[in-house]
């Protein structure tokens, strides 16, 4: 259901809060109308010919010293070269770095050039400069390094899961623009949604890219593929799944020995972050289950403590949209995040905001009666952060009363913001978007769950 723009800014304000059986369902009520997109006209290209856009970075390797640069040129395959320099250097000590050039059709649609270069052996913890284009037409754009990897070193990402291009994703995206902490974004999955658009507009790819360059060219945005990337039309003769993702959307796969794009890890700081794909094969004995299963037992929490999945699909949503879609995963993998200890699970897919206690469903077996989640404190907290505000509106309907395993839910758009202090305490944050403004609305400490294994929930300060 859709309204006009005009009149779709209807919020009902009601932020106390009401306890059930689980935690807190959150009472603030969010307008239930999906928001439209935002006219095309809205992203243009920059100004020139052929001038580079869509720009956009993530990590280009597995310790943080190299980045994936990439951009597209909208008519001509050159300039397809980088330049980079420290930023408390010149230019005239830049290097370069050629792209790999690659482009795609997609039913009518034929895309521009698409780049992607990596620049390595960069020093850690600096700020580069980096120059796309050429002559009147050059776009400069600046990163940080991360920190050498290491279990005390701080760092700061944010969380942001289906965001689309409506006006609510624009204000979801301008809160966490505006917040100065974050270093990196962890984005759990469904970019575009161009795929809601008729014939799956590829178009809709190039704006959202030009829609999140003020975020993606400054900061590496680590990608997790959802749903909405899946592209597959075979209507109109599009039977390749991921097609325009893939394309747009390269990951250092092949430094975690990882042989598909969908499901890698990277280390950042103290993080050590896996990514999955829901909607790639996961059974025993698949690419991806064998890369899981080699991948847990390599993480050295001496080094990077905390432990980090991202995936799209929940696997704990008491949400009646999309309610146990995660299900199948999570019977496969939970043991294993059980066992090694993971820290947080971030999804997203449910246009919704929810927190879980940490809980684990592992000792069900067939006879065993024991179907229900029970207080585990070696499992994950999961997160779902599907609330980036994308044009198929809000998921309002919970299943109640709210379940034993779910600290916080509330049906609002928002981003989150996870703040690694040292190996034992992280801070985090879930910002609602209430009307114009970015609400703290649920916030909490983590432990780590290898260095410092205290229930969260019971500690009356955040040093317990
Ligand atoms: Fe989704």
């Amino acid at each position: 259901m859709r309204v006009s723009t005009g009149v779709c800014l209807l919020l009902l304000l009601q932020v106390t809060a009401v306890c059930c059986n689980g935690g807190v369902t959150s009472t603030y009520v969010r307008k239930p109308y999906a928001s439209l997109d935002m006219p095309i006209h809205h992203f243009p290209s920059p100004p020139g010919f052929n001038a580079p856009e869509q720009v956009h970075i993530t990590q280009g390797d597995h310790e943080g010293r190299s980045m994936i640069i990439s951009w597209v040129t909208p008519l001509h395959r050159s300039p397809n070269v980088v330049r980079y320099w420290e930023a408390k250097g010149n230019f005239n000590n830049h290097h370069k770095a050629h792209a790999k050039t690659t482009s795609y059709r997609y039913y009518n649609y034929t895309s521009g050039y698409i780049h992607h270069a990596t620049i390595r052996r960069l020093k850690h913890d600096t700020e580069y400069i980096y120059e796309l284009g050429k002559h009147k037409h050059t776009r400069r754009f600046s990163f940080t390094t991360p920190p050498k990897v290491g279990p005390d070193v701080p760092y700061t990402f944010g969380v942001i899961g289906d965001l689309g291009q409506t006006y609510d994703s624009n204000q979801t995206f301008e809160h966490y623009v505006a917040n100065p902490k974050s270093q990196a974004m962890l984005f759990v999955g469904d970019l575009s949604y161009a795929d809601d658009h008729p014939f799956h507009d590829s178009n809709r790819w190039d704006s959202w890219g030009r829609f999140v360059e003020k975020s993606t060219a400054y900061q590496p945005w680590i990608w997790t593929a959802g749903n909405h990337e899946l592209d597959l039309a075979p209507e109109i003769g599009e039977i390749t799944p991921f097609k325009p993702y893939l394309h747009r959307y390269n990951v250092p796969h092949k430094a975690s020995k990882s042989t598909s794009p969908l499901w890698y890890s990277i280390k950042r700081a103290s993080a050590y972050i896996i990514v999955l794909s829901s909607y790639s094969a996961y059974g025993k004995y698949t690419p991806q289950y064998n890369w899981l299963k080699e991948e847990l037992p390599k993480v050295n929490r001496a080094e990077t403590p905390w432990l980090i999945v991202l995936l799209h699909s929940p696997w704990y949503n008491s949400n009646n949209y999309h309610y146990m879609e995660g299900e199948s995963m999570r019977v496969m993998f939970e043991s294993w995040f059980v066992k090694h200890k993971v820290d947080l699970v971030f999804a997203g897919h449910v246009h919704s905001y929810e927190r879980s206690k940490r809980i684990s469903n592992v000792k069900y077996n067939i006879t065993n009666g024991l179907s229900t989640p029970v207080s585990d404190a070696s499992a994950p907290v999961y997160i779902t952060i599907g609330d980036g505000g994308n044009i198929e509106g809000i998921a309002d309907n919970f299943t109640e009363p709210q379940p034993s395993y779910s600290a916080f839910r509330e049906a609002s758009f928002g981003h989150a913001i996870l703040e690694l202090k040292n190996r034992t305490h992280a801070y985090y944050t879930w910002h609602r978007n209430q009307e114009n403004e970015a609400v703290a609305a649920d916030s909490t400490w983590f432990y780590n769950r290898y260095w410092y294994p205290h229930d969260e929930e019971h500690s009356s300060t955040p040093m317990d």
